[in-house]
């Protein structure tokens, strides 16, 4: 999965860096399990870096890996809250660009569950700094990414990306948290196995 990711990235446009290979892992793979880890879309900051805390990633390394939301989409109902029911009272959510609110709701209407709009709107398909002008503008898709204009630290990277010259430090510093994401949990000893063949576990 580490070297998939790092080739999607360069494949887009974004970084070269080099993964770590040879971690020994467990030997069951549960989908459950993945979902148990995955922070929720509708985090705002202190719940985000609860998530990354918990697999031993930082706070900086939550504000980065969230800009792989560059390239990719998401599923209506992974954001539609924000356009229907942000309080439970069949609202918007205020913080939404209102053009950019308007054309969500035309490609989602209620009750959409197989639609998909890009997380980066900006650039959805190039790995560049589109994902933190997306923020910046409020038209970031999901709630996770818009909560990291509320916090000031996290805002203030994301507005020193907005208007870097160069994608020169995100592209840094992204190597650097997505090699920290591939050290979550490593096995040591004789505790689980390296697999011979990644993708395939043999009993
Ligand atoms: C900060 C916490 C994060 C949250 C709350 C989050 C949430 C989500 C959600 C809800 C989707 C859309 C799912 C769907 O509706 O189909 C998504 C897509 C995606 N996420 Fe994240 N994510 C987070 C962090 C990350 C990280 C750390 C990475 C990788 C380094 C990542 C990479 C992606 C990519 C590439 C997609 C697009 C997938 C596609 O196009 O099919 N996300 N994320």
């Amino acid at each position: 999965m580490a070297m998939a990711a790092r080739d999607a990235v360069n494949f887009t446009q974004g970084p070269a860096y080099q993964v770590e290979t040879g971690r020994r892992d467990g030997n069951v793979s549960r989908k459950e399990d993945a979902l148990r880890f995955l922070p929720p879309a509708d985090g705002n900051v202190t719940v985000l870096t609860e998530y990354f805390a918990v697999q031993n990633l930082t706070y900086k390394d939550m504000v980065v890996l969230s800009a792989a939301h560059t390239i990719g989409v998401a599923h209506c109902p992974s954001f539609d809250n924000r356009l229907y029911n942000y309080t439970g009272a069949g609202d918007q959510d205020p913080s939404l660009d209102a053009a950019y609110a308007k054309n969500l709701t035309a490609k989602c209407p209620a009750g959409n569950v197989a639609s998909v709009q890009p997380l980066d709107p900006v650039s959805p398909n190039t790995f560049d700094l589109g994902y933190y002008q997306s923020v910046y503008n409020h038209q970031a898709l999901l709630a996770s990414d818009a909560a990291l204009l509320n916090d000031s630290l996290s805002g203030a990277y994301v507005e020193l990306m907005t208007n870097a010259s160069s994608q020169a430090i995100f592209f840094a510093d992204f190597a650097v948290s997505m090699i920290n994401m591939g050290r979550i949990g490593v096995r040591t000893g004789t505790d689980g196995e390296i697999r011979a063949t990644c993708a395939i576990y043999v009993d």
